[in-house]
């Protein structure tokens, strides 16, 4: 039987094919040091749980509207409002069930088959495979170790034509943790302003900085709102990827478009799940903020061990839980390396191609993990490659 053509432009995300190498390996008796996926190892904070727990018990298990529960979506507009300096409302806010919903959502009510689509490469898997999947066409930027993994501008500005339809932006970035300077986001900006090209900014790791520079969005500049779409969650801020909660915040003039989506995609997202993204935004951020200090503490230790080894150059990303060392040095493709880590030292790494060809030379290592295991697991690929 023929499938739809569409459907041999989907793969499997690296993250899982690696991931089940590994737990086959530890089927096997192998001891393996988990670095390959993009998790907190934290539980999701008491009251958050406790919140959705009641919410089941008060017998909330009914649809909601497709855009969400209007508590929630207030929630969300005053914290966007608060956090972007842009006055936002209800009527801009749709909550879904994850922010990769949210990613699939944005794509499907901006990119028309032929439609150009800039992206980051390395960048999230999903990007590409959903503008193949809608039939824009994809136009990668690269992102350069040079200019601490942001664009790099010279690029950017040659990509970027009256054919272009969608500009995808990551700050923090998956998977290098480069976070996007301000002046080259005004740059960005400057140059959509004049076009009908939409921005999709996709702020999942935002609260997740160990800089000083103050975080810069889109969104906020002046005349942004009308051609931005956010897209973000809450699964990395508030541990909760099993909850998959997210959200987009849309200009006014296309929520009903997203709501009629919404209905056909999903009907609403899990009613409980929603009151606990409520107790999520309005409770104590202590937890939350607990966990970003000790990625802090973790992105130190791994960055100081990791550069310690010959012949491996990292970076100290500014954001989010992985880093991005350069491992071109050992001859070896990424995904030879990779592979030689996992088999020779026991340790699950991304090769950096899995989120695109300018990952080749790269590793992804997420340090979503505990400080012995990061410990162990970088000694452990410093003796796998002195035996190189
Ligand atoms: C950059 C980025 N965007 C979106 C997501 C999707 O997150 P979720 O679907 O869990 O909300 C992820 C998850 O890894 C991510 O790294």
């Amino acid at each position: 039987m023929k499938l739809a053509d569409r459907m041999s432009l989907l793969a499997a995300e690296g993250a899982y094919a690696v991931l089940s190498r590994a737990q086959e390996l530890e089927r096997r008796g192998k001891s393996i040091i988990h670095f390959e996926i993009g998790q907190p190892d934290f539980a999701t904070p008491v009251h958050i749980t406790n919140s959705g727990i009641a919410a089941l018990r008060a017998g909330k298990t009914k649809y909601t509207s497709p855009l969400g529960i209007v508590e929630l979506r207030d929630v969300i507009a005053r914290f966007i409002t608060k956090t972007h300096g842009i006055e936002t409302t209800r009527g801009q806010v749709a909550v879904t069930p994850s922010g990769k919903t949210a990613i699939f959502a944005a794509f499907a009510a901006t990119i028309s088959p032929g439609d150009e689509v800039m992206y980051p490469d390395p960048g999230f898997p999903t990007y590409r495979t959903l503008i193949d999947f809608f039939g824009g066409i994809a136009v990668p930027v690269p992102l350069v170790a040079a200019n601490h993994f942001s664009f790099d501008m010279s690029v950017f500005r040659k990509r970027f034509s009256k054919r272009t339809r969608v500009v995808v932006l990551n700050s923090p970035s998956n998977p290098t943790g480069g976070v996007i300077p301000k002046s080259d986001i005004e740059e960005i900006a400057s140059m959509v302003k004049h076009t009908d090209a939409w921005v999709v900014t996709d702020e999942m790791y935002s609260r997740m900085l160990y800089g000083s520079v103050p975080y810069a969005s889109i969104y906020s500049l002046p005349k942004m709102k009308r051609q931005t779409i956010i897209v973000d969650g809450f699964s990395k801020t508030y541990a909760m990827t099993g909850w998959r909660l997210g959200y987009m915040v849309v200009p006014d003039t296309m929520i009903d478009r997203i709501d009629y989506l919404l209905t056909h995609l999903v009907g609403c997202t899990a009613s409980f799940v929603q009151e606990a993204g409520i107790a999520a935004l309005t409770g104590s951020q202590r937890a939350s903020k607990r966990m970003v200090g000790e990625f802090h503490e973790r992105r130190d230790i791994i960055v100081r061990k990791l550069n310690r080894i010959s012949g491996i150059r990292c970076q100290v990303p500014d954001g989010a839980f992985y880093v991005f060392p350069d491992v071109s040095s050992f001859g070896m493709t990424s995904e030879k390396f990779a592979s030689y880590v996992l088999s020779k030292a026991g340790v699950a790494v991304l090769p950096g191609t899995a989120f695109g060809n300018n990952g080749q030379g790269y590793i992804r290592i997420s340090y979503a993990a505990k400080v012995r295991d990061i410990e162990e697991g970088v000694n452990r690929i410093s003796r796998a490659l002195s035996y190189l």
